[in-house]
């Protein structure tokens, strides 16, 4: 299980982040693609969050539905009602035409049950233009408390708004901050997550040079990688200094762990 404290000082490492849950054999996001990082023992499984039109916590990449369901339109204009009926896996295969889109509420309970962590990717486009208490930051922190599994729950987000907002309300949840093209650079990220006393950076792998690792470990925050898919990748990443990867085959990613790390 992830560490009560911030930074890497007595954490067990590389952690390894399911991405999307196992979503290189399953369909992305969805409970079996959960349930298979679960048994692959993944530190963390990543997932994405979004509103439905009457303010559920969807667990769904796309701001559509156009790509994994056979709905087309804005995952926001849908009553949750509708959304949980959904076709979320045959897009990937036709095997996995029960599978159902999520919500959070729902991966929570998965979590309590298991050793794996969550790491929870709100979507900038799901937020308001003011925080309230019917905002998703809002909204996702009381999912969070009511099961009491905030030690166990990282937030992160492209929009470093979001997760200011997420700071201001919640002075202890772990925050990691993506980085992105629209976020900023590595650096003003590490900035930004020493303000907001963050726990991890996430840069890309074109962002995720040596150089850079270091400079967010210097700062004792953990450097977590996305998304790293080929074992041979995984190896470059692991040496440069990654404390993590974010991987669709968290199995992978376990099996070089063992061998070589
Ligand atoms: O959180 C890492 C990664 O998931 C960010 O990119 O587009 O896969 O959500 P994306
Ligand atoms: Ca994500």
């Amino acid at each position: 299980m992830i560490e009560k404290v911030r930074g890497p000082k007595n954490l067990k490492r590389p952690l390894v982040f399911a991405h999307r849950g196992a979503s290189g054999e399953y369909p992305e996001n969805t409970r079996i693609a959960f349930k298979k990082a679960i048994s692959s023992r993944a530190d963390l499984i990543e997932l994405d969050v979004t509103l439905s039109a009457d303010r559920k916590v969807v667990v769904i990449h796309d701001d559509d539905l156009d790509r994994t369901t056979r709905l087309v339109g804005n995952v926001r204009d849908f009553e949750s009602e509708i959304l949980r009926e959904l076709d979320a896996g045959s897009w990937f295969s036709r095997k996995f035409k029960k599978e159902t889109i999520p919500f959070l509420k729902d991966v929570l309970d998965m979590i309590r049950k298991s050793e794996t962590d969550l790491n929870v990717e709100i979507k900038s486009t799901a937020m308001d233009d003011v925080v309230s208490g019917n905002s998703i930051e809002s909204l996702v922190l009381d999912l969070i408390r009511r099961v009491e599994l905030r030690k166990r729950i990282l937030i992160s987000s492209f929009s470093w708004k979001c997760l200011e907002r997420i700071r201001t309300i919640d002075p202890e949840i772990k925050l990691g901050v993506l980085v992105g093209e629209e976020s900023g650079s590595v650096d003003e990220a590490i900035g930004f997550a020493e303000k907001v006393g963050a726990w991890s950076v996430h840069p890309s792998v074109s962002e995720a040079s040596k150089e850079n690792l270091e400079k967010i470990s210097a700062k004792n925050l953990l450097g977590v990688v996305y998304t790293v898919n080929e074992t041979a990748d995984m190896r470059t990443f692991l040496d440069r200094g990654a404390d993590g990867l974010f991987t669709n085959f968290p199995d992978r990613m376990r099996k070089l762990l063992r061998k070589e790390y």
